[in-house]
């Protein structure tokens, strides 16, 4: 295991309690979730793979609609808190580092990355091993932080800003690889992936309280590929 999986285990083992009751209560990403479950589209008997599943709570929809779930987190304590918010439910939670997983060539109908593959410094490396165990007519979703986001949030406006940061978010720590539009796209061509669909998507409305800082710029980025 590299150094920037050990770290994320580590910071996501000390605090997953406390990061995700805040990410529950974070009504962007209630709205992020709606939009993903639209377009995982019918999941019924696919074979669904969701990466870095954080608490567990992004593969419930998809258990309920009779989706084969499987989630794979770095951290222990995730894969724990996943097992207790799907108990009952038919799903496997797995410890795994999702740039070298152990699953066979074309193994899954869907691939889901919900703000985890910014915790790679080789997008590169990532997207070739989604690309080996996706099935040849399945799809890849990826959401990652938009990198205007970035640049209005923490970057003090330049956009420029790559390479490994730091930040609080709500009182909790991580960090992030940060990239601009031209990194993903290109990493995109590089593995035989190709973009099927791409959403910039806002934060909703009734969740700012300063809405020109907030609104006025899109605060994810939703990359649907296939394989080219
Ligand atoms: C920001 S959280 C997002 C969690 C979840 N996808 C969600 O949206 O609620 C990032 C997750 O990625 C996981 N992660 C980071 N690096 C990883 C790696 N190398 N392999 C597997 N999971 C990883 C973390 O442990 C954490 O649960």
């Amino acid at each position: 295991m590299n150094k920037d999986s050990q770290l994320a285990k580590k910071l996501y083992n000390a605090q997953f309690r406390k990061y995700f009751e805040k990410q529950t209560e974070y009504k962007v990403m209630q709205s992020l979730r709606k939009k993903l479950d639209f377009l995982l589209g019918d999941v019924k008997n696919k074979k669904v793979l969701f990466i870095g599943c954080g608490d567990g709570k992004e593969c419930i929809s998809a258990i309920k609609k009779g989706a084969k779930v499987t989630g794979i987190d770095i951290s222990e304590n995730c894969i724990k808190l996943s097992n207790e918010n799907c108990n009952g439910l038919n799903a496997k939670f797995l410890v795994m580092d999702f740039e070298k997983t152990s699953f066979k060539n074309n193994q899954f109908d869907i691939i889901i990355s919900i703000l985890s593959v910014m915790y790679k410094k080789d997008i590169d490396s990532v997207l070739k091993e989604f690309n080996r165990i996706l099935k040849k007519t399945g799809f890849v979703l990826i959401v990652v932080p938009h990198p205007v986001r970035k640049m209005v949030k923490y970057n003090k406006m330049n956009y420029f800003v790559r390479g490994k940061k730091f930040e609080i978010w709500k009182g909790n720590r991580r960090f992030n690889y940060y990239r601009i539009f031209e990194d993903y796209v290109n990493s995109i061509v590089n593995t035989n992936l190709k973009i099927e669909k791409l959403l910039e998507l806002k934060s909703p409305k009734e969740n700012i309280k300063t809405p020109n800082s907030e609104i006025n710029h899109p605060h994810f980025v939703v990359f649907k590929l296939v394989k080219d």
